[in-house]
């Protein structure tokens, strides 16, 4: 298939463009470079020695993506282009509702102009607010949502499940990730956040390249297995073949399925899983409740297992080597 990947040059999609090509698809993509660089994507070029058409564009450029369609013949759309800070969502909610959701009215129009019906996004299991855990699909999204972010990514499930009752060949797919971590392998590409990360995992490892002091643990006191957060932790690259997974078993209609390892582990936990495949110490202390922060949430995997013939292959662990290799090879990420 050709494949038009939004937001290709950011995080989850570089490596989900690894899948694709080692499985012989072709890509197109087109990233604004907002929240990621043109290296990204060269290291991609690298790892499958291929040449990626790449158009520097923003989503809301509807003439933009205009001759995008004109140019290529695409077969299918993987979205992951958006805004992604939970807290900045807050501080600026019209801005996410546009990029994220106007982003995706563009798509959506330009897709119906050119007659293609197949659509996988990039939801987030924040859309099922504070359900009861295992998060499973068949539980009512959309309730006590808590960011504007989270209310972008319920919103576009919305539209697209609207869309797709509309017309009967349409294959809409979203697919609700849980804690992505860990990078390629090869140590080539990997998580890059600008300034300080809020995500646990980008953290200790900056602490781990003593670029940062210590990790501050947010919050002891829940009612948890050792009293700290508890979260879904899957590795980038389990992510990335969900999303091949998703478009080979792609069907009418509107699907949605949970990507995450359908275990839970808490901050505490993930920072020993660090520590003992690593080498590395993790000083830390322990810090107020960050505002927001649910106590515990880990997936229901039998949908995605089942309907998409997706498993994930790799463990915490493999994910804190990946992660401790990349940013220990590239501690400015992707700046030479
Ligand atoms: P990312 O920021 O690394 O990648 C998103 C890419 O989209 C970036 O390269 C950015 O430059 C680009 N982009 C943003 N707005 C654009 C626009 N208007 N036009 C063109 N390009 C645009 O994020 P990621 O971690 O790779 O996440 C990918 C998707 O998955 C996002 O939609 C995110 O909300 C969703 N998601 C991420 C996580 C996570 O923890 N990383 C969890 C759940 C869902
Ligand atoms: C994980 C755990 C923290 C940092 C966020 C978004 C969510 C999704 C993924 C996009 C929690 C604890 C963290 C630190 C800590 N993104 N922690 N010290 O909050 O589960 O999810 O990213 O859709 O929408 O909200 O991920 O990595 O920030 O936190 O103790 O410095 O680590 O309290 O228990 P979260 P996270």
């Amino acid at each position: 298939m050709n494949i038009l990947v939004t937001g290709g040059a950011g995080y989850i999609g570089t490596h989900t463009i690894v899948a694709l090509i080692s499985n012989g698809h072709s890509v197109v993509v087109i990233d604004n470079l907002i929240n990621s660089s043109r290296e990204s994507l060269r290291r991609v070029e690298e790892i499958t020695d291929t040449t990626i058409p790449f158009y520097e564009a923003d989503l809301r450029d509807y003439d933009t993506l205009g001759g995008i369609f004109n140019e290529h013949p695409i077969d299918a759309v993987i979205h992951f282009a958006g805004l992604k800070a939970v807290g900045e969502s807050t501080e600026n909610p019209a801005r996410y509702y546009r990029f994220n959701v106007g982003s995706t009215l563009n798509l959506l129009k330009i897709m119906n102009e050119y007659n293609v019906k197949k659509l996988v996004f990039s939801s987030s299991a924040t859309v099922y607010g504070s359900a009861p855990v295992p998060y499973v699909e068949s539980h009512p999204a959309g309730r006590d949502i808590t960011s504007p972010y989270g209310k972008t990514k319920y919103m576009i499930e919305e539209i697209l499940s609207d869309v797709a009752m509309s017309d009967s060949s349409i294959e809409f797919t979203s697919l609700r990730y849980f804690n992505p971590i860990g990078a390629h392998e090869s140590g080539r590409i990997g998580e890059n956040p600008t300034g300080t990360p809020n995500n646990l995992m980008p953290y200790i490892t900056q602490v781990a390249t003593k670029q940062r002091e210590s990790l501050r643990i947010w919050g002891d006191d829940y009612d948890t297995v050792d009293g700290t957060g508890v979260r879904d932790y899957i590795h980038v690259s389990d992510l990335a073949s969900g999303h091949l997974a998703a478009l080979t078993h792609s069907k009418p209609g509107y699907h949605v399925y949970n990507l995450g390892s359908g275990k839970g582990t808490s901050v505490l936990e993930l920072l020993r899983a660090f520590e003992v495949s690593t080498g590395q110490k993790i000083p830390y202390e322990i810090a107020p409740r960050r505002p927001g922060d649910l106590p515990e949430f880990y997936a229901d995997v039998h949908l995605a297992n089942s309907e998409l013939n997706w498993q994930t292959t790799k463990t915490v662990e493999d994910a804190c080597r990946d992660s401790w290799r990349w940013q220990s090879e590239n501690p400015n990420g992707y700046e030479q």
